[in-house]
């Protein structure tokens, strides 16, 4: 199993950390642009096997796409993150350019490979890789809604003062401080619905905080994070390459599921070593069919400025 991670920044390498500690993977490339930066990340991170336990190989190189030739699943963290105060949104104009090149690159070399796209605006850059390339849409997938899921877990176990092992819940719709949709009426505590340990008020402020989970830590970090987000395309890299069939929120491409079409954004899907098994339509309640289609508009606004 050959896992290309391009941009060996901080989400890229947390991934291709998180990726050799699980030990699944016979081989990890990074690639950045940056010169000698993948090639030091990598040899960092290698010095890290024998503390840490893992067989994987992890390789570096400088923009040399022959070297990801026939990996079986491709990352792509390459772009920038964003700064306090700003949207991922505005990410779009520099982002654009370097994911709609990269995923060509990185396809010309490993045509069979399935896509994961991290760079933000994450939605649109799905949506793009997916025009760019043509590849077929179960072999697309988008990370964000897995991320987003971890943020609420964290502040649901946080409001419950409970182990988030106790705590289960999902992040729906657009990766983004107002698109993303916390779904409270479903998440529980050991499968008892979580409205019966707290307020209305305080589940409320659990959604928001799960909302702005992102901008809080940009602001507190002067950039955006990259151990959860490297921990969460881990899980995704992990369940295709070991064929789990595990269920995450993800940004896939829509051909009628949720009534919507022409759009990547993030609903649940089974994954396993196609990519995308299937897409799972759960019910909505007609207040959760506005959100949805709310953040749907704001994605496809995003999506026109491509
Ligand atoms: N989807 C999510 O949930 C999520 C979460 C966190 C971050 N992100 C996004 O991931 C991206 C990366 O974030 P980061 O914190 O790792 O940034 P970073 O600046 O630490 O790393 C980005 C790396 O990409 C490299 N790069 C730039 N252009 C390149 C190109 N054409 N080819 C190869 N490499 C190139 C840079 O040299 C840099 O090392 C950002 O767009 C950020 O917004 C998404």
């Amino acid at each position: 199993m050959k896992v290309t991670v391009v941009g060996a920044g901080a989400v890229g390498a947390s991934c291709a950390e998180y990726i050799a500690i699980k030990d699944f993977a016979s081989e990890v490339v990074l690639l950045d642009i940056k010169e000698g930066f993948a090639e030091g990340k990598a040899m960092d991170l290698m010095q890290t096997a024998s503390l840490n336990g893992f067989d994987t190989k992890i390789t570096g190189v400088t923009n040399d796409y022959s070297k990801t030739a026939n990996s079986d699943i491709c990352v792509i963290t390459s772009g920038i993150p964003r700064k306090p105060g700003m949207t991922r949104e505005e990410l779009i104009g520099i982002n654009a350019g370097i994911v709609k090149s990269v995923s060509s690159s990185l396809i010309a070399h490993s045509p069979n490979t399935i896509l994961i796209v991290v760079s933000n605006p994450m939605d649109t850059m799905t949506y793009l890789a997916h025009k760019a390339t043509g590849l077929p849409k179960h072999r697309i997938i988008g990370m964000g809604g897995a991320l987003d899921s971890a943020r609420f877990k964290y502040r649901l176990g946080e409001a419950l003062n409970a182990p988030i092992s106790d705590v289960d819940g999902m992040v729906i719709g657009g990766h983004s401080d107002t698109g993303m949709i916390p779904l409270t009426r479903l998440a529980t505590r050991n499968s008892v619905p979580v409205s019966k340990f707290m307020s209305s008020e305080r589940l409320e402020q659990v959604k928001e905080d799960t909302k702005v989970g992102g901008a809080t830590l940009t602001k507190l970090l002067g950039t955006s994070a990259w151990y959860a987000p490297g921990a969460a395309v881990s899980g995704l890299v992990q369940a295709i390459a070991c064929d789990q069939n595990k269920m995450y929120p993800c940004s896939v491409f829509l051909e009628g599921e949720y009534g919507m079409n022409d759009i990547c954004i993030g609903v649940p899907v089974i994954l396993g070593r196609n990519g995308i098994e299937r897409i799972v339509e759960i019910e909505l309640t007609d207040a959760e069919k506005t959100n949805m289609q709310e953040s749907a508009d704001a994605v496809r606004k995003v999506n026109d400025l491509l």
